[in-house]
């Protein structure tokens, strides 16, 4: 998968694409990830990006031109599935639409700053938007950050045990639950019995009814999709 990511902030996303798992795929080759400064893309002598809004009102608003030209561009070598605006107005990031996206070959995300994009790019040139949740981040970066880590450890190849993706939490609509490692006994605070059984049949069982009990107690909301 190729995820071209359009920002005024390339600096943004240093931290968290060097390190972990979105490192490991870039190095496996399973996904190249392509930052491009919006900025380059402005042809006003001081490199302008942004403008007051018509009609007045507070705060500044991304202007049409470099962004056209900056998607244009990549469109004329690449052909893209979605080319994704980050908003907090957008279509809520779930697991299923983590799923959804991992599948796909060429995705452009589109970060915006300040008071919003011209609208006319989200007429024209977007095909979806994405909400990371219900509040207000200063810009897209930290969410198209957070999708793209959602989206590539789905990826096949970039987690060690395939299987441990498809155990994460909302994979089936139920939170996981819970894990335990060594000492069995921490102070007396001892891992469940059934866990040190060695009986698969018995321990599966007990997983899925914590899994079950612990949405039922936190997520309700989730078993109305799983159908219990
Ligand atoms: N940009 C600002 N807030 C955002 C949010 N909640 N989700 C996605 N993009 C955003």
């Amino acid at each position: 998968m190729q995820i071209d990511i359009l920002t005024l902030f390339p600096d943004l996303f240093e931290g968290p694409f060097s390190q972990s798992i979105l490192k490991r795929a870039k190095d496996k080759g399973v996904v190249t990830i392509c930052l491009h400064n919006i900025r380059d893309y402005s042809k006003g002598k001081h490199r302008t990006v942004d403008d007051y809004p018509f009609g007045g009102g507070a705060g500044m608003v991304m202007m049409i031109e470099p962004v056209a030209r900056c998607i244009e561009s990549l469109k004329e070598k690449t052909n893209y599935d979605e080319v994704i605006y980050m908003s907090p107005d957008g279509e809520l990031l779930t697991q299923k639409v983590a799923n959804r996206l991992s599948v796909l070959k060429n995705i452009i995300l589109l970060c915006g700053h300040y008071k919003g994009i011209d609208e006319r790019i989200r007429e024209h040139l977007i095909t979806r938007e994405i909400s990371i949740g219900n509040y207000v981040l200063s810009g897209g970066e930290l969410a198209a950050a957070v999708l793209t880590d959602a989206v590539v450890r789905l990826m096949p190849g970039v987690l060690n045990d395939e299987t441990s993706a498809l155990s994460d939490s909302f994979q089936d609509d139920l939170i996981s639950p819970p894990v335990y490692t060594r000492p069995s006994d921490f102070r007396g605070w001892k891992v469940p019995d059934v866990l040190l059984s060695g009986n698969d049949k018995e321990i599966a069982k007990w997983k899925h009814e914590r899994s079950v009990e612990r949405t039922r107690q936190r997520r309700p909301d989730l078993l109305d999709d799983a159908g219990f």
